[in-house]
């Protein structure tokens, strides 16, 4: 079938519900504050929203640990507030797509409690519980695969020699794909929710619903953990095209819905195309996790400075891989970062180069091939708020399960917090200031997680609207540019070279369809020079108030970029 695609018109925003805006006091952002912002979003020339999860749940992962998938969250709102946001968002021309939880539910579930309760009902059959193994009289998991939180992937039930498996926190069970039972509730939510008019879903953690049948211990080597993470038992194995065209079939297909993965597990193109083929594949479009940190920075706390530099050869070849296998072939989502990373301006921008960073991270994004997704906050300029204490990062499940495992290898408790405050994508998580009073006018309460001090001094939407250089009215100005029927046309169907891909420093492609378009980014912090024999015929952006190109060589200042038409 070939798929409807209204979204090819489209520039995405991704909202982490927690931190974008407090409507009642109680210092969580909810629906109602995310409805009286929907102009702001419009305004903004965004028309995609993708909203991280918002149903009922405990919040051990930020609702990323499922309740019950037919209640909004109280602490978002009820059910009427999201429908009213839907149809608020839809009369200004947004979309909407609910994040769907899929790999995992929270242990509060109904269907857990029930499995763990009864061990002959159909609800057992929806988790993966298996017997632990007696060795020397001492109880251990059914094997030795290790969950992306550091541990094992396997949690004893209490009083019982019976475990469960969670390949993220010991809160989250994983639910079992190869019971069809458990594949038709799942069905069942998305079409509850695609009847109540959302657009579509960002389907969390697709890459790992299937495991190795089986679930046979990993034979590669443990790593400090005495566990071993090995993505061959647990991700993109060929069931999941199983279990999406089955989804697609009963469910997906009979909507005018957009479907994006979220891929991890090191998913090769070739292997993302199977699943996003415009032909046959049974969603639309993957994220990747390929462009992302490029910086030495994932597992770094070992490694020293000059380690922890942005590759920026490789972030151009992993962007031209990807594009080679997909461009006419599948759609594809282009994003800098969401709320599982840091902040991009601290990964590969820089603070001393706020303004002219961001442009730049925009400009080089947003004319690559595919839908670009802007994270919250990108748009004001905001960096990683580096907390002054560790406990201040246990709000996250993730880093209350990293930080003993780092301690138990020996790091110091310094090192541990130079660490989060680089790499912690609670980071990304800081709610977003709107103005400079308190608490950046995002609540009237007390905050969940702090926010950083950067407001206080310009780094907010009111500020930084009242600039006529900001980084928003430039974001608006550029979003309006890519927008452009000539120019997304471009974009999406004109073919993509990168220019001098082995330059380390410099970012420069073409776009060559209906127009000629250039992107001229420099991604560092100082001058490079850069040779350039191309004609300009106009300058679309550009993040300096001077051009200086003299016989064919670009001074480049830090993060200098252009949207050039040649
Ligand atoms: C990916 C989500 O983006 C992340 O925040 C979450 O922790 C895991 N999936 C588990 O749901």
């Amino acid at each position: 079938m070939e798929h409807k695609q209204w979204w090819l018109d489209g520039v995405g925003y991704i909202i982490y519900p927690q931190s974008f805006l407090d409507s009642n006091g109680d210092g969580f952002g909810d629906l109602n504050g995310l409805r009286s912002k929907l102009d702001y979003l419009r305004d903004l020339g965004v028309n995609i929203l993708w909203i991280c999860p918002i149903f009922d749940s405990p919040m051990d992962d930020g609702g990323y640990d499922v309740r019950d998938y037919y209640k909004v969250n109280p602490l978002y709102g009820s059910n009427e507030d999201l429908d009213c946001l839907i149809r608020e968002a839809h009369e200004r021309g947004i979309r909407i797509l609910l994040d769907l939880t899929l790999n995992h539910t929270s242990i509060e579930h109904e269907w857990f409690k029930k499995a763990v309760a009864d061990p002959n009902c159909e609800e057992r059959g929806y988790y993966i519980i298996r017997k632990g193994k007696r060795e020397n009289g001492k109880l251990l998991p059914p094997n030795n695969w290790e969950s992306f939180f550091f541990t094992s992937a396997w949690e004893n039930i209490e009083g019982t020699d019976d475990f469960y498996l969670h390949l993220f926190s010991p809160k989250m069970p994983d639910v079992d794909w190869s019971n069809p039972k458990l594949r038709e509730r799942y069905h069942e939510i998305a079409r509850h929710y695609l009847d109540r008019g959302v657009d579509g879903f960002r389907l969390d953690a697709i890459a790992h619903i299937a495991k190795a049948p089986g679930l046979p211990d990993s034979t590669k080597a443990p790593d400090s953990t005495g566990f071993v993470p090995d993505t061959d038992m647990y991700s993109n194995r060929p069931e999941v095209l199983d279990y999406l065209r089955e989804f697609n079939e009963l469910v997906f297909s009979h909507y005018d819905c957009l479907t994006v993965g979220e891929a991890g597990g090191c998913i090769s193109p070739e292997q993302a195309l199977k699943l996003v083929n415009k032909k046959d594949g049974p969603i639309n479009m993957v994220f990747n996790f390929d462009c992302v940190w490029q910086n030495g920075a994932w597992d770094s706390i070992g490694k020293n400075p000059e380690e922890r530099q942005l590759d920026l050869v490789n972030l151009k070849k992993n962007f031209l891989r990807w594009y080679e296998v997909c461009h006419k072939q599948a759609d594809m989502p282009l994003y800098w970062c969401n709320h599982d990373h840091p902040r991009v301006l601290s990964q590969y921008g820089s603070k001393d180069y706020r303004t002219e960073s961001a442009k730049c991270l925009l400009i080089t994004l947003l004319f690559l091939y595919g839908t670009p997704f802007i994270y919250q906050g990108e748009e004001i300029g905001m960096a990683n708020p580096a907390y002054p204490s560790i406990e201040d990062y246990f709000a996250d499940a993730g880093e209350r399960c990293e930080v003993p495992a780092l301690r138990k290898q020996g790091y110091s408790d310094a090192a541990i917090l130079d660490n989060l405050q680089r790499t912690s994508r609670l980071s990304g998580r800081s709610p977003i200031p709107w103005n400079h009073n308190e608490n950046g006018g995002f609540t009237s309460g007390t905050p969940w997680l702090k926010l950083g001090e950067e407001y206080k001094h310009g780094i907010n939407v009111l500020d930084e609207m009242n600039d006529p250089w900001s980084i928003i009215n430039f974001y608006q100005y550029a979003i309006l540019k890519r927008r452009l029927p000539d120019i997304n046309e471009t974009v999406l169907n004109g073919e993509l070279q990168i220019i001098d891909i082995e330059n380390p420093d410099i970012f420069c492609y073409l776009h060559d369809g209906t127009e000629k378009l250039m992107v001229v980014s420099n991604f560092r912090p100082y001058e490079v020079k850069f040779d350039f024999y191309w004609r300009i015929k106009d300058v679309v952006l550009h993040n300096y108030d001077s051009v200086l190109l003299d016989n064919h060589t670009f001074t480049l200042r830090p993060f200098e970029s252009f949207l050039l038409k040649v």
